[in-house]
């Protein structure tokens, strides 16, 4: 596996694999791997000849008391790891290299970056965007990988790539998860043994909501307040929100009718973990 420090190289390297008719795949990552990462790019290497891993702790998508310089970081683990699935390049630049000096461009996603997590990090899709573009631009990836535990992100992802028509295709992948159903993320690493067992809250929460809807409960108000009285009766959980919503347009619904989200972001202690569920009314009525 190849590693490519710098943007220049890296868009060089991309040109020259473009030019000889390889079909490439970016997984972008801020590191610090787990299996939800790893089944990133092994969905790469499905659809593409060439799967190039980004690791970039990007800055802009934290805020000011958020935990940039605490975010867990193992370049030499991740790198392993990624050749182990078969990454082919990996793209790990500086911080220097993707903003110098004078940046002062921004790729805003205007109205599915105001609902969920956009509420409580104002300035974080926009950190998202703007990197992702600069990748795509440094890449020029054919398909690029985003997992579905970040719903919103994929969402909003697909959204800059139609609105600005970017040639590239989006491929989102299913959430995976602990032995015990806790969704994979970096920031598990944070939890204390006391805060793992009750993130499982979380898990067991969409759960709950699933079965509700699948005994016919379809009432947002009476499903979202299942779901906060799970969270809540866990040990050291805050609830940042619980909302049922639209799974294109991100916004609120009242009812769960064809294809809804359910999207919760909770701390556990001082660990902000976010899951999700698609809900359907679908198989109900049909039955
Ligand atoms: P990061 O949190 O490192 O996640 C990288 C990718 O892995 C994202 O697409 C994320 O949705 C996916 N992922 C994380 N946990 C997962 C899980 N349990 N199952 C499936 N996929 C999972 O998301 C980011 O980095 C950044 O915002 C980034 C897109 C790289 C821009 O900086």
């Amino acid at each position: 596996m190849e590693v490519i420090g710098l943007v220049e190289k890296m868009q060089q390297a991309s040109e020259n694999l473009r030019l000889s008719g390889k079909a490439l795949a970016l997984v972008p990552t801020m590191g610090f791997f787990h299996e939800g990462h790893l089944e990133l790019m092994r969905v790469a290497k499905k659809h593409a000849d060439i799967v190039v891993v980004s690791i970039f702790v990007n800055p802009t998508q934290f805020g000011p008391k958020e935990d940039l310089n605490t975010y867990p970081r193992d370049l030499e683990g991740d790198l392993f790891k990624a050749e182990n699935v078969g990454v082919d390049l990996a793209f790990v630049p500086a911080v220097h290299d993707m903003y110098p000096d004078r940046f002062q461009t921004t790729v805003s996603v205007q109205k599915a970056t105001k609902h969920l997590c956009g509420l409580s990090r104002p300035a974080h899709f926009d950190g998202v965007t703007t990197v992702v573009a600069k990748l795509f631009n440094i890449i020029k990836p054919h398909i690029a990988v985003f997992g579905q535990k970040d719903f919103q992100q994929l969402v909003v992802v697909t959204r800059m790539v139609q609105d600005l028509n970017m040639d590239v295709r989006i491929v989102g992948v299913p959430t995976v998860r602990e032995p015990d159903g806790l969704a994979m993320s970096s920031r598990n690493s944070f939890l204390n043994p006391l805060e793992r067992e009750s993130a499982l809250c979380l898990k067991k929460s969409l759960d709950l909501a699933r079965n509700l809807v699948a005994r016919g409960e379809f009432q947002a108000s009476i499903l979202i307040k299942g779901v906060k009285e799970m969270i809540l009766s866990s040990p050291f959980t805050e609830i940042d929100y619980v909302n049922l919503c639209d799974p294109v347009s991100m916004e609120n619904v009242q009812k769960v009718e064809g294809e809804t989200l359910l999207a919760l972001a909770v701390r556990v202690g001082k660990t902000r973990l976010i899951d999700n569920c698609l809900l359907s009314a679908k198989l109900l009525r049909r039955i």
